[in-house]
């Protein structure tokens, strides 16, 4: 059953200089439980999409539903972590990710800051919960913003290069815990990326976007090549290395003048 449906959605911005046409018609249907990763060059138009699922722009024409009913203003069904997050400074860290359970009426206090103090120790800030998050990194700010939304437990979470500042093997534990999250407690994501690594190990499928206009270069059944649990090994296989290749030549592809 799908879950989450672009329906022919377009976005045009109006500039000075003419429209800008940002998104076109782009139709895809998301899985309930699903990982979809949008992978594409900067400036495609990547984030957009991602704003208009979040509620954050409305669609010039077309739409998204997410149930059957189409999607309007921000509501806790979509959960967003975006490439920069600023977290309340008043707040420590582990207020800060038991405040993305404000709504979360079916929740015990006791068992808000269970779950808050489980994420927290998901993204390795077990030993920070106190602090406050201008005494913490740039980094660490954002596994706080991913803890806080994986806490917060929206239907679709909405991850824009939610990694990108984080170093390396960071990076690749948060990915390992993602999948094993999604195996645990069926969660639907788009995940936005320019890294063809990151799109390759995360997803059930990629979406591949060409240059602004988005476009759809090319929709890869990742799951059906590596099957659906991944971990460190994944990154070693024959079929990941192929994955990651494929996806690196359709990058390449529409990253050059064509
Ligand atoms: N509010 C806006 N008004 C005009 N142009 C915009 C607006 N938001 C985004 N754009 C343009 O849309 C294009 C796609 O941007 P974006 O969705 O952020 O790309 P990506 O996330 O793939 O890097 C860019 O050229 C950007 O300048
Ligand atoms: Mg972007």
């Amino acid at each position: 059953m799908s879950h989450l449906v672009f329906d022919a959605v377009t976005k045009t911005f109006q500039s000075r200089t003419g429209p800008i046409p940002v998104v076109e018609p782009f139709d895809l249907e998301v899985a309930k439980g699903e990982i979809v990763v949008f992978l594409g060059p900067s400036g495609c138009g990547k984030t957009t999409l991602m704003r208009m699922v979040g509620g954050l722009e409305t669609p010039t024409t077309g739409a998204i539903r997410l149930g059957g009913a189409v999607l309007g203003k921000p509501d806790r069904r979509r959960g967003m972590v975006f490439q920069s997050y600023s977290s309340f400074p008043w707040l420590t860290v582990e207020e800060n990710v038991a405040f993305g359970m404000r709504y979360r009426g079916d929740l015990g206090a006791a068992e808000k800051r269970d779950r808050a103090r489980h994420f927290l120790g998901v993204v390795g800030l077990t030993e920070f919960a106190a602090s406050y998050p201008n005494r913490i990194s740039g980094g660490m700010r954002q596994r706080v913003a991913i803890a806080r939304t994986l806490a917060a437990g929206s239907d679709v979470l909405l991850m824009d290069e939610p990694f990108g500042a984080l170093d390396a093997q960071r990076r690749e534990q948060l990915q390992v815990e993602l999948r094993r999250i999604l195996e645990a407690d069926a969660k639907t994501i788009v995940f936005v990326t320019h890294d063809v690594e990151e799109a390759a190990f995360l997803a059930d499928r990629v979406v591949v976007f060409t240059r602004r206009p988005a476009r759809t270069l090319a929709l890869v059944d990742v799951t059906a090549r590596l099957g659906a649990h991944r971990d460190l090994e994944t990154r070693d296989s024959r079929a990941f290395f192929e994955l990651r290749s494929e996806l690196l030549h359709l990058v390449r592809s529409t990253a050059e003048d064509t």
